[in-house]
């Protein structure tokens, strides 16, 4: 039987798992922020699907950042990142409804957008609602079409909603929503791994 992502998502906080996620993801997620922060000073960021907040407290050490929050659907997720830094700001709420209350010069989000059931919906909304001008959403995407090796994985994780969309599609969604300089790589391409899908844009 399949599950909605945040109740797999609490599970795998309770038994350790978000661990080896983050560790899996680190070489991407570098890369993507060395990309994204480059240059910037004084910014705010939001982690939109942190987990346990790993790469909000990463940001949070470097010294142009002013404030990094992490939002996230699975509680245990949450509790765990509060655990780890009581002081942090960690939201727990569904993406596809939450809006910060000051907008924000950059968001992340790192193997989270295809879970939700209207991604495209999600980036106009963190357009609209999230980013102040010439802010930068920053997405980072595993799953998907091309990436012919992640098709299983609805079935191997038991995960209800996961949208395998291609990189043409993605790539749609930014510029349907408004987004300026659209660009898109994949980092670490190897053998039987077609590599992390990156999609960055501007406001
Ligand atoms: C593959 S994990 C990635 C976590 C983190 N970005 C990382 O790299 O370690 C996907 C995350 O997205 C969250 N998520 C999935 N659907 C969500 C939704 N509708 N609202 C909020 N969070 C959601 C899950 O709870 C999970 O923590």
């Amino acid at each position: 039987m399949k599950r909605i992502p945040t109740t797999v998502f609490s599970e795998w906080a309770a038994i350790g798992r978000d661990e080896r996620m983050a560790k899996g993801h680190e070489v991407a997620v570098k890369s993507m922020l060395d990309y994204a922060l480059k240059g910037l000073d004084h910014y705010n960021f939001i982690d939109a699907g942190c987990g346990n907040g790993w790469v909000v407290r990463l940001v949070k050490a470097h010294t142009g950042c002013a404030a990094a929050a992490g939002v996230d659907g699975a509680q245990m997720m949450i509790e765990k990142a509060r655990s780890i830094d009581p002081t942090g700001a960690y939201f727990h709420a569904d993406l596809s409804n939450w809006a910060p209350t000051k907008k924000v010069h950059v968001v992340h989000s790192m193997e989270v957008v295809y879970y939700l059931s209207n991604p495209k919906a999600f980036i106009a909304n963190v357009y609209k609602n999230w980013l102040k001008e010439d802010g930068r959403l920053i997405v980072g995407l595993d799953f998907y079409k091309e990436n012919t090796v992640s098709h299983s994985w609805p079935e191997d994780c038991g995960v209800s909603i996961m949208q395998l969309l291609p990189e043409a599609t993605w790539v749609g969604f930014f510029k349907e929503a408004g987004f300026r300089n659209v660009q898109s790589w994949r980092v670490d391409a190897k053998e039987n791994w077609a590599g992390t899908l990156v999609i960055t844009a501007v406001k």
